[in-house]
């Protein structure tokens, strides 16, 4: 359990399932406040959020917004800043697979994925950065992926905007260090969640026998190194991709 992040409030997108709602139950389970992001409001994710606040006597604060709707996105974040929520770090796990030869996608399928990997990453992020310096620095994580570094075939879009959050990951750690803000970025092999089963069975199977240790990840076990990340346990790690991938 980290203590350091008891009482910190901390932001993390795409929570409704998978990775997201982990780092969410990891978050409150160290007594921290969540501002916990879902594409749509539903009952479940509502009477979700309240049980873990009751649970564990914090804030889970649910908001809503496509990640591909920039003004919806500005609108939400900016209730946070004019409310003055005092953020300590940003998860940016909110994220889209996909799968296909180059010459089988077309440009357009690219950009889709890239705005929701990739350019709305940078947007949230680029949106608060202001505000996380003005409450005194803050941590960034950035939910990469084992398939940006090992670019196979069929990643144009997946694995490349990956590659291309990470590889902004390194350049924004660099810019803001001296203001207190850090970067990383956790890049996950597969992990048991609603993606993974959306990956082709053959690649499935391809990618548990090449792992050392044979068997999926599970969301959790992301959440732990995240949860790391986003506290001050990592005070002297920016511009670091930390691969959770069973030795992958
Ligand atoms: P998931 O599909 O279970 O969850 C993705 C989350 O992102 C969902 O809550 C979904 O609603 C949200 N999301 C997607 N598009 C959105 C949009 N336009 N607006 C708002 N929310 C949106 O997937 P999982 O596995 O939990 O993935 C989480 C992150 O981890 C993603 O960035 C993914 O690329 C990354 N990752 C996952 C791996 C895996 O094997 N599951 C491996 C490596 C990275």
């Amino acid at each position: 359990m980290n203590t350091s992040l008891k009482g910190k409030t901390v932001l993390v997108t795409g929570t409704a399932r998978g990775i997201g709602r982990a780092c969410v139950e990891e978050f409150v389970a160290c007594g921290c406040n969540v501002i916990a992001h879902a594409r749509r409001e539903s009952d479940a994710f509502t009477s979700w959020s309240a049980e873990l606040a009751n649970k564990f006597g914090v804030v889970v604060r649910p908001i809503y917004f496509d990640m591909a709707d920039s003004a919806s996105m500005k609108a939400e974040l900016r209730k946070l800043i004019t409310e003055k929520v005092p953020l300590s770090a940003i998860v940016n796990n909110a994220g889209v697979p996909h799968g296909g030869l180059f010459q089988m996608t077309s440009v357009d399928k690219i950009k889709e994925v890239f705005n929701v990997n990739f350019f709305a990453q940078l947007e949230l992020t680029q949106f608060l950065y202001r505000y996380l310096v003005k409450l005194g620095g803050g941590s960034i994580v950035n939910i990469a992926s084992v398939s940006g570094i090992n670019l196979s075939p069929g990643n144009c879009a997946y694995g490349v905007s990956k590659a291309a959050l990470m590889a902004f990951t390194k350049t924004f750690a660099a810019e803001c260090a001296a203001q207190k803000v850090r970067v990383n970025a956790v890049a996950p092999g597969l992990i048991d969640t609603d993606m993974a089963k959306m990956m082709d069975e053959k690649a499935h199977t391809e990618m548990i026998d090449a792992s050392p240790m044979h068997r999926l990840g599970l969301p959790h076990e992301v959440a732990k190194v995240v949860a790391f990340l986003a506290s001050d346990d990592s005070s002297y790690m920016t511009g670091e991709i930390v691969k959770v991938t069973g030795g992958l």
